[in-house]
C-alpha cells in the first residue's frame, strides 16, 4: 500500500503543478499586444516602458530602472499590482501602473518575460572586499546575523526561482541598494515575512557588498523556467506569498 502511495502522490502534485502552470499561462497575456505597450505606452496614457527599461528590458546603464527582462510574468505582473494597490510604493511606477488596464499588465509582463536583453551593459566592476562578503552572503549566508543565503531562495546562482522569486543575477546594484533598503525601512511591503526579514538583518555595508556581487553575476543558463539541479546547501524556506 504504502509503495504505492508515493507515486500516487507524485501524480497529484504533478497534476497540480500542471494546473497551476496552465493557470500561470492563461494570466500570461499576449506578447504582441504587450510589446505595443512597451513602445508606446497605455491606452490611459501610461508612458511608453522602453523610456526607462529601454525595448528590449535591459534598462540603462544608470543603474536607476530595475532590469525587467527574463523575469517571469507572474512577479513582473504582481509587482506592477502591488503598485498599483500601494503594497509597494514609487512617484513614477505607481502611477503609470494606474494608467494600464489588467489586461495590459498581464500582456506587457508577457512581453518582457520572454525579452532576454543579452549582451549586458558592460559596467565597471566593484571593490574586490566587497564582492568577497557579496559572494559570502550570496552562496553561504551569515550565521553571525542568522542571515541563510540570498541564493537558498533566489536560486543558483542568483538565477531566480519563477515564478514568484525573481532573479538577482545581472541586476542593477543601484537598484538593488535602493529596493532592500526600501524594505529595511518597511516602504516595500510585499514579501514582509522574507524580504523583510531579510533585509532588517543586513547593515548598509552588507547592502552595498550583495548589490555590487549580484550585479555582476553572469548565468550560463536562461534566467526564468530554469530547471537547473546545481547543489544547493540547505532546502530553501517555503515562502508563502501575499496577494
Ligand atoms: C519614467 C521611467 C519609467 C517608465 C516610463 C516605466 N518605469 Fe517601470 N520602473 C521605473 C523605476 C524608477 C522603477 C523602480 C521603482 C522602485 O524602486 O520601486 C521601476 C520598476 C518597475 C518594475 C519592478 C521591477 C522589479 O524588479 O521589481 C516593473 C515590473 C516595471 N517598472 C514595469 C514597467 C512597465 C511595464 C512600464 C510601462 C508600462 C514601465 N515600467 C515604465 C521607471 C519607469
Ligand atoms: C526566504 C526566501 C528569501 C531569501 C533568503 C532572500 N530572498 Fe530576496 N526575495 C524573496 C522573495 C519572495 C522576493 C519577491 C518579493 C516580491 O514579490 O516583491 C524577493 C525579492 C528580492 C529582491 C527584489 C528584486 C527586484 O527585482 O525588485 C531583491 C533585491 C532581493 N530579493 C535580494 C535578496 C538578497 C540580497 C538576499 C540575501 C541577503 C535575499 N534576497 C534573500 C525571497 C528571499
Amino acid at each position: 500500500m504504502a509503495r504505492n502511495l508515493t507515486p500516487r502522490i507524485a501524480g497529484a502534485a504533478l497534476a497540480l503543478l500542471t494546473i497551476l502552470g496552465q493557470s500561470c499561462l492563461a494570466a500570461q497575456g499576449d506578447v504582441s499586444r504587450g510589446e505595443v505597450v512597451a513602445a508606446q505606452g497605455s491606452q490611459k496614457g501610461a508612458p511608453a516602458c522602453a523610456q526607462c527599461h529601454a525595448f528590449n528590458g535591459g534598462s540603462d546603464a544608470s543603474g536607476a530602472f530595475p532590469r525587467v527582462a527574463g523575469q517571469s510574468a507572474l512577479y513582473l505582473s504582481k509587482q506592477l499590482r502591488d503598485y498599483s494597490s500601494g503594497t509597494r510604493s514609487n512617484s513614477l511606477m505607481s502611477q503609470i501602473s494606474r494608467a494600464l488596464s489588467p489586461q495590459e499588465i498581464d500582456d506587457v509582463a508577457a512581453y518582457y518575460a520572454q525579452e532576454k536583453a543579452t549582451p549586458f551593459i558592460p559596467l565597471r566592476s566593484g571593490d574586490p572586499a566587497l564582492l568577497k562578503r557579496g559572494e559570502q552572503l550570496a552562496t553561504v549566508g551569515d550565521n553571525s546575523r542568522q542571515l541563510q543565503s540570498c541564493n537558498n531562495c533566489h536560486g543558483p546562482g542568483g538565477s531566480g526561482e519563477a515564478p514568484a522569486i525573481p532573479y538577482l543575477a545581472g541586476q542593477y546594484s543601484q537598484y538593488i541598494v535602493f529596493t532592500l533598503k526600501e524594505w529595511k525601512h518597511g516602504f516595500r511591503k510585499s514579501s514582509a515575512e522574507a524580504m523583510g526579514v531579510v533585509a532588517q538583518k543586513m547593515s548598509d555595508q552588507d547592502i552595498a557588498a550583495v548589490a555590487v556581487y549580484f550585479q555582476q553575476v553572469r548565468n550560463a543558463a536562461p534566467a526564468t523556467g530554469s530547471t537547473t539541479t546545481a547543489a544547493q546547501p540547505a532546502p530553501a524556506q517555503p515562502v508563502k506569498r501575499k496577494q
